[in-house]
């Protein structure tokens, strides 16, 4: 089948390779020419575990290209895919669906023949009945249908989780789009994965509930964890104790910080006034957003606890700035909360991340010094604060970590150490719900 994927970004860059992989023949189309020159030398403008090899290796084969000409790409396609970005509108908290209705023209205006158009952004509900009514006003004659099929992706696992999802599901109204869709993901109907379909405004909606479930899971952890530290009990135990149960199930209940990265937030706000617009409020969600966003800002009150009441004037090393380790995306990162706020109350931060510093530069204040690697960013410090779990920090050398400190305090907010082992290498130890 002849693919068109509109927007190159982490879900149609990974998304558009995937089906390339599955032996369709795809095009991602970017109004970004400099990321769509990166993609033609063969560089990968974000960094997914294997996404440089997936992306060249169906390039060499020539079933992947890149183009910013939308009309050359769009002309023939069986299916085009829209998967730019649908950030939180300033203002109101909707989702801003400029960029989806900017594609739907240009494609309705490129298309030729039967063309299905796919909504693989996450978009509200009734998001696609729009776009067919702005692809039937550029195009009154035109012959195509217009099919959610929302993404379910994580970053770090991207590839995974196109190729092995837990479920695809797809929103159509009519058979022969339907059709199509079953063609585009026949490895995986083979494969007996479940391809759910619907009518798309179940689909769109399916999408929100899911993102709003996990943070809701999240929230409901991390409010525990606070209980668990006041009254003594240990919220990994916790976690175990009730993800054995199959009813709830073991995933998304590890503590943290807060959740970030380029969906939760968003979504979880964007379905609050959907609901609200609809005059069907989620309160339950509206709840998770409040407690998500203070308990970002909540971790900075940590930090100054464990520093004895006070970081003004202190050094502090902060590992981790993007929102989930294997991504170097640090939208809506917990670290642009914990980071200048504790700026705000005196600290020098010193900042290490595996892949996430170039686009922290961006972001956090100019005060901030980019180290070369954790030891580099404890040295001198008075205390280290671990707020992404990168893999790297996971078995630091604990004795090399207290000697690059002026005093042995790691704060670590993913939980990642066993509180009797660091103590017993002489830290003061302070993590989330234990
Ligand atoms: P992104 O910002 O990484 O990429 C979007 C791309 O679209 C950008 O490269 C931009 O230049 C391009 N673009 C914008 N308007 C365009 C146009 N008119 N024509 C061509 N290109 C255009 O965004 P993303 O993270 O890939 O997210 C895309 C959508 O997928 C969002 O709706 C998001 O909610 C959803 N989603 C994201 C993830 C994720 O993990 N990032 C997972 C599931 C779903
Ligand atoms: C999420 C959804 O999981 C995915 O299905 C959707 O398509 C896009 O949004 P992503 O944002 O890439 O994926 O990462 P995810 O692994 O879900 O983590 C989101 C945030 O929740 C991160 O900040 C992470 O640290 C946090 N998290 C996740 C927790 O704090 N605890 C958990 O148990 C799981």
């Amino acid at each position: 089948m002849k693919v068109a994927m509109i927007g190159a970004g982490y879900v149609g860059l990974v998304s558009g390779a995937c089906f390339a992989d599955f032996g369709h023949q795809v095009v991602c189309i970017d109004t970004n020419a400099a990321k769509i020159e990166a993609l033609n030398r063969g560089e990968i403008p974000i960094y997914e575990p294997g996404l440089d090899v997936l992306v060249n290796g169906n390039r060499f084969a020539g079933r992947l290209s890149f183009s910013t000409d939308i009309a050359e790409g769009v002309a023939g396609a069986d299916a085009v895919f829209i998967a730019v970005g649908t950030p939180t509108r300033r203002g109101d908290g909707h989702a801003d669906l400029s960029y989806v209705y900017a594609a739907a023209e240009d494609i309705a205006r490129a298309m030729t023949g039967y063309t299905v158009i796919v909504t693989k952004s996450t978009v509200p509900v009734g998001t696609a009945d729009e776009v067919e009514r702005i692809v039937r006003r550029v195009r009154p004659d035109g012959d195509f249908s217009v099919a959610s099929n929302p993404e379910f992706l994580r970053e770090g696992a991207a590839i995974d989780d196109f190729k092995r999802p837990d479920r695809v599901v797809v929103g159509a109204e009519e058979e022969r789009a339907r059709e199509v869709m079953r063609k585009l993901y026949r490895p995986l109907y083979l494969n007996e994965t479940p391809i759910l379909f619907t009518n798309r405004r179940t689909s769109e909606l399916i999408k929100y509930a899911a993102n709003a479930f996990l943070a809701t899971k999240i929230t409901f952890i991390n409010e525990i964890a606070d209980l668990c530290e006041k009254t003594g009990a240990n919220v990994q135990d916790v976690s175990r104790g009730i993800g054995l149960d199959g009813r709830i199930g073991k995933k998304f209940l590890h503590a943290g910080p807060g959740y970030g990265g380029s969906c939760f937030p968003k979504d979880t706000l964007a379905l609050v006034r959907t609901a609200q617009q609809f005059d069907a409020p989620v309160h339950i969600v509206e709840t998770v957003v409040e407690v998500n966003t203070r308990r970002k800002l909540k971790m900075v009150d940590k930090v100054i606890d464990a520093c004895g009441g006070s970081v003004e004037g202190k050094t502090i090393a902060v590992l981790g700035l993007t929102f989930k380790p294997e991504t170097d995306d640090m939208r809506d990162a917990p670290s642009l909360d914990i980071v200048p706020g504790l700026i705000a109350k005196g600290a020098n931060v010193r900042a290490h991340d595996p892949q996430g510093m170039k686009e922290a530069k961006h972001l956090l204040p100019e005060t901030v010094s980019y180290c070369d690697g954790p030891y580099a960013a404890s040295q001198g410090a008075d205390a280290v604060v671990i707020i992404t779990e990168w893999n790297v920090y996971r078995a630091l050398d604990l004795q090399r970590l207290k000697q690059s400190l002026k005093t042995p305090i790691l704060v670590d907010l993913r939980n990642i150490y066993d509180p009797a082992e660091v103590a017993r290498q002489g830290f003061t130890y302070v993590s989330i719900g234990r």
